[in-house]
């Protein structure tokens, strides 16, 4: 199979079912049906009894140049979800509405879809497109991490306008984001892990919409502590959280499931169980909590290194006198956590963040080394655009053999597909 920038794939050979369900979106499937027959896929459209409500089987039939499967009773093969769902490459659903996922989800095998979904082995892509109050519900929510976390890929619906004039998140996502996500499973499942990163730096030809973290679990901090002065006051900084829901986000995308320990909201749709903290000792107990069932620590998260000595019960009064507070040293989190996965012999590939504000390489090679990580993404939080609060970042990635991969001003979503592109090498070579 190959791929060209424009998404143009070759599916010669492929053999994918085309699940089309009842929402608006479902004049987009023809389109993705054509495209599918164009790259050479054989295509076998299954349309729910919703989506015959807003499209026609005899328009698939005509651009499949196959039989369209509408139930399960009336097609030659008796069988037909059982020799469909062992005889596909992928399942591709799309538009894939709340209904479907939660059946999925649930193991509900009520239709001919539905029913060739619980009865295949092989890879399936939901394709979300619903209402945005749809899609934020805390059922499909839930839904979504379950399919994520079996495997399966759920690919987000974007941001735009939907049905009945609404805008919001909910559209399906665009045909050729579809295109490259379906060339990109079938790849993966063809010879999975096998990926080409022949390059060092950030030149990989792995991608973020591949499950290349399929079956990994992470463990992510991210957010900015904050140690109690009193019951109002505390020490803290800027961390936004941003960079961490970046990582998360992409991480998600990649097929990865964990955890995030969290002192700001993270969207359950993400599939990582959160742990919400605010202090540094509550950081490290969430870590440490659950360092024994992951494969990557990412550790994004600004932690303060001192906390209050003995923090107020009632709030401070002004006294018209100058006070004093003593600050005591927090736990180096990262530090005992890669201490311990080395003395625990665990299996866990670690990274760390260095907010430096002057020398940063010197700095950053300097603390790779002090706090025993894999890998350290360094960020000159003085630069502009870069560091705390921003949409965007500028880091250098290091690792313990000396390199060193720029990544430039980008959204902090481009940076954490780098610095996870880099964490895939790092763990398949
Ligand atoms: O959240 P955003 O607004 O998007 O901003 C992103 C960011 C600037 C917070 C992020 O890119 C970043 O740099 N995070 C690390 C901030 C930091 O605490 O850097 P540090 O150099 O002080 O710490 C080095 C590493 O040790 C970090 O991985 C940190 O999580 C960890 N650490 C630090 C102190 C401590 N007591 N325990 C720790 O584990």
């Amino acid at each position: 199979m190959t791929v060209d920038s424009n998404f143009e794939v070759d599916l010669q050979g492929k053999k994918i079912a085309l699940g089309v369900t009842g929402g608006i979106a479902a004049y987009k499937s023809v389109e993705i049906c054509r495209r599918l027959v164009d790259a050479g896929a054989t295509v076998i459209p299954i349309l729910t009894a919703g989506a015959l409500n807003f499209v026609g089987a005899q328009t698939f039939k005509a651009l499949a140049k196959n039989e369209v499967i509408t139930d399960l009773w009336s097609n030659s093969d008796p069988m037909i979800h059982t020799s469909l769902g062992r005889s596909v490459d992928l399942i591709v659903v799309a538009p894939a509405t709340a209904n479907i996922i939660g059946k999925a989800a649930c193991g509900i095998a009520d239709d001919v879809l539905s029913t060739t979904l619980i009865a295949s082995r092989s890879a399936v892509v939901f394709c979300a497109a619903m209402h945005t109050e749809m899609w934020e519900n805390p059922s499909v929510v839930e839904n979504v991490e379950t399919l994520r976390r079996r495997g399966h890929f759920v690919l987000d619906p974007e941001s735009g306008e939907l049905a009945g004039g609404d805008i919001g998140v909910g559209r399906l996502a665009g045909i050729d984001v579809i295109m490259r996500t379906i060339w990109e499973l079938l790849e993966q499942t063809q010879d999975s892990p096998k990926v080409d990163i022949s390059q060092q730096n950030t030149q990989v030809s792995i991608s973020s919409h591949n499950q290349h973290f399929r079956g990994l679990r992470f463990l992510v901090t991210l957010g900015g502590t904050r140690e109690a002065i009193d019951p109002v006051r505390y020490i803290g900084n800027r961390s936004s959280g941003r960079q961490g829901l970046a990582l998360l986000n992409i991480a998600a995308r990649m097929g990865g499931t964990g955890f995030a320990v969290s002192t700001v909201d993270v969207p359950k749709s993400l599939g990582f169980e959160v742990i919400h903290v605010e202090t540094a000792l509550e950081m490290q107990e969430a870590v440490f909590g659950k360092l024994n069932e992951i494969d990557i620590l990412i550790m994004c998260a600004a932690v303060s290194d001192y906390r209050v000595a003995s923090s107020a019960s009632t709030k401070l009064k002004r006294s018209g006198e100058s006070i004093q507070l003593q600050l005591v040293e927090n736990p180096d989190i990262l530090f005992e956590a890669t201490q311990y996965i080395a003395s625990h012999d665990l299996s866990v590939i670690t990274v760390g963040f260095a907010a430096e504000t002057d020398n940063p390489l010197e700095n950053g090679k300097a603390k790779l080394i002090k706090k025993g990580v894999d890998l350290l993404v360094v960020n000159n939080v003085c630069e502009d655009g870069a560091g705390f609060d921003t949409e965007t970042n500028a880091v250098w990635i290091l690792d313990r053999e000396n390199t060193i991969s720029r990544i430039d001003l980008s959204s902090k979503e481009s940076v954490a597909e780098e610095i996870l592109k880099r964490v895939f090498k790092s763990i398949y070579g």
